[in-house]
């Protein structure tokens, strides 16, 4: 059933180029655009497999997309935004109520400095754990129940986005959520902002790196510091105000066996806007080993990913401890 799908997805795919009868296009230095609505909830067939059909060429070539018509209302992403704005407001007494103490605290409030410089803030940030089971701070008022939704509505478009993925890879639509027992996926959220005051465009916010997990969500109240490695090139995250931004993690690399690939991505700083943002890791639970897929290993595809239990992973990788550090590199053979 799986292979059937499979053959026919990739003789479709074998025509899926760039631009498409159904409007969606990307040269080398854009980033593509995926329309969840057709994706997802159009009563067409044969939109639905032309959507996919893209997906699937946008997850190969790209690995990161603009998601757009992802039916998250803007009001819920704009009160979680303002939330964390206001959060970071907080005095800094305040904050230090959450400031991180261990890795393994649900709520981690802290400083992010350049490597090797330890002078001056780059970025300051708030990790929680959305899932399985969120808690949020107390303050300020009604910052919990802003994220809450946010993050509950992020969640139900990863997981439809993770049927999709699924099934471009000529699976049924489960085969993810199984995989990597989604249930009791370990989600881990960071919102951040960037301070401005440094030489635009030429300071680093947040090193490069990769993500961990299958799927990225991320939100940002406006453009300017987000970066996409491509081709050995730096493309600006430059997206519509109400799209999502999307990225495969490194763990779904690992399972694909490198067919689908965790993009390098970094921040920069601005000196026009105080940028804040949202990136939520959407993980497998804790305690899944992820190993390359039977069906993603052959003869002329020996395993190119060590298997790993997915919390040793984070752990080994030091993914909480420190900004710029990835769990991929260590993962491939
Ligand atoms: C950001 O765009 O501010 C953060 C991106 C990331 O977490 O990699
Ligand atoms: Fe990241």
């Amino acid at each position: 059933m799986a292979k059937t799908a499979s053959v026919i997805l990739t003789q479709n795919l074998s025509d899926t180029k760039r631009t498409t009868s159904f409007n969606h296009s990307a040269n080398d230095d854009e980033i593509p655009t995926i329309d969840y609505s057709m994706l997802i909830c159009s009563n067409d067939p044969d939109q639905r497999l032309k959507a996919l059909q893209y997906l699937a060429y946008v997850c190969k070539e790209y690995g990161f997309f603009y998601l757009v018509n992802h039916g998250v209302p803007d009001s819920v992403i704009e009160r979680a935004l303002n939330g964390i704005s206001d959060f970071f407001n907080l005095t800094e007494e305040e904050k230090m109520d959450y400031e991180k103490k261990d890795s393994t605290d649900r709520i981690r409030w802290g400083l992010g400095f350049s490597p090797g410089d330890h002078e001056a803030v780059k970025r300051e940030y708030l990790k929680v754990l959305p899932h399985p089971k969120f808690e949020g701070p107390a303050k300020p008022a009604g910052f919990r129940e802003a994220l809450e939704d946010y993050y509950q509505r992020d969640r139900e478009v990863i997981i439809n986005l993770a049927k999709a993925v699924s099934k471009t890879l000529g699976f049924e639509e489960n085969y993810l959520e199984k995989e990597f027992e989604l249930e009791t996926g370990a989600d881990v959220s960071a919102m951040n902002v960037y301070p401005l005051g440094f030489k635009p465009n030429t300071q680093i916010g947040l090193p490069a790196h990769y993500d961990p997990g299958y799927l990225v969500s991320l939100v940002q109240n406006v453009n300017g510091g987000l970066q996409l490695n491509y081709k050995q090139k730096w493309i600006n995250v430059d997206m519509p105000s109400n799209a999502l931004f999307i990225n495969i993690g490194d763990h779904v690399e690992v399972l694909t066996n490198g067919k689908y690939k965790s993009p390098m991505h970094r921040v920069i700083l601005n000196n026009e806007v105080r940028r804040v943002s949202v990136a939520t890791v959407h993980g497998p639970s804790l305690d899944t080993f992820v190993k390359p897929g039977p069906e993603f290993v052959g003869e002329s595809h020996p395993p190119a990913y060590r298997g790993m239990i997915y919390k040793d992973s984070l752990e080994a990788n030091g993914y909480h401890e420190i900004d710029g550090k990835s769990c991929i590199a260590q993962l491939r053979l």
